[in-house]
């Protein structure tokens, strides 16, 4: 018989694999497993980790109004650069379903994938380690073996910083805009690792 954990990931997985594209489903797998992985290396649990991975974009493809109706029900207000890009509210979108939908309600969990996108100052270490998976998992470009052999041995907030720093310039380099959220994210892990 299935644990109420597998039950519940089948259940997750299943509406991630019919509500995100083909190549989309691929990443969350890929960040899914990174997670997990990650969550081993640093202590957290890997069960959690891989839930939170598997979850984190299933609202990346839902259209607008939904998007908006279910983000604000975590009673946040929704930033400038949300309201100019709507998109970019599908993590607090699927953590709203998460809870709503799939009676979830652990809070490590919610909070990684509420926050992945822009990450916040004083996040939980899950809610890091969903941060930098689904950055630094095998799929994207950048993630070479040269690239994990160097951050193989960082520790968690280390990693965090590395990961956020990269995202920051990459963002400037192409002009776009750097969510506040992300640069108070930057400035509490510099503080926490001092
Ligand atoms: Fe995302
Ligand atoms: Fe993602």
């Amino acid at each position: 018989m299935k644990t109420e954990y597998e039950a519940l990931l089948a259940e997750i997985t299943e509406y991630a694999r019919n509500h995100e594209k083909k190549e989309r489903f691929a990443h969350s797998v890929r960040t899914a497993e990174t997670c997990a992985a990650l969550c081993r290396r640093f202590g957290e649990d890997a069960d959690k980790g891989y839930l939170a991975g598997i979850a984190h974009d299933m609202c990346k493809e839902c259209d607008d109004m939904e998007l908006v109706s279910l983000a604000v029900k975590d009673g946040l207000p929704v930033s400038p650069i949300e309201r100019t890009h709507l998109s970019l509210l599908h993590g607090r979108a699927a953590a709203t379903l998460l809870k709503e939908q799939f009676n979830l309600n652990d809070a490590a969990v919610i909070e990684a994938v509420q926050h992945h996108t822009f990450g916040m100052a004083g996040m939980c270490n899950l809610a890091k380690i969903l941060f930098i998976a689904d950055k630094i998992e095998p799929g994207r470009e950048h993630v070479t073996e040269k690239y994990l052999k160097k951050t193989e041995k960082m520790a968690l907030n280390e990693l965090a910083m590395f990961v956020v720093s990269e995202n920051i310039s990459y963002l400037q380099e192409r002009g776009k805009k750097v969510a506040p959220a992300t640069q108070e994210f930057l400035e509490s892990l510099k503080v926490e690792n001092r």
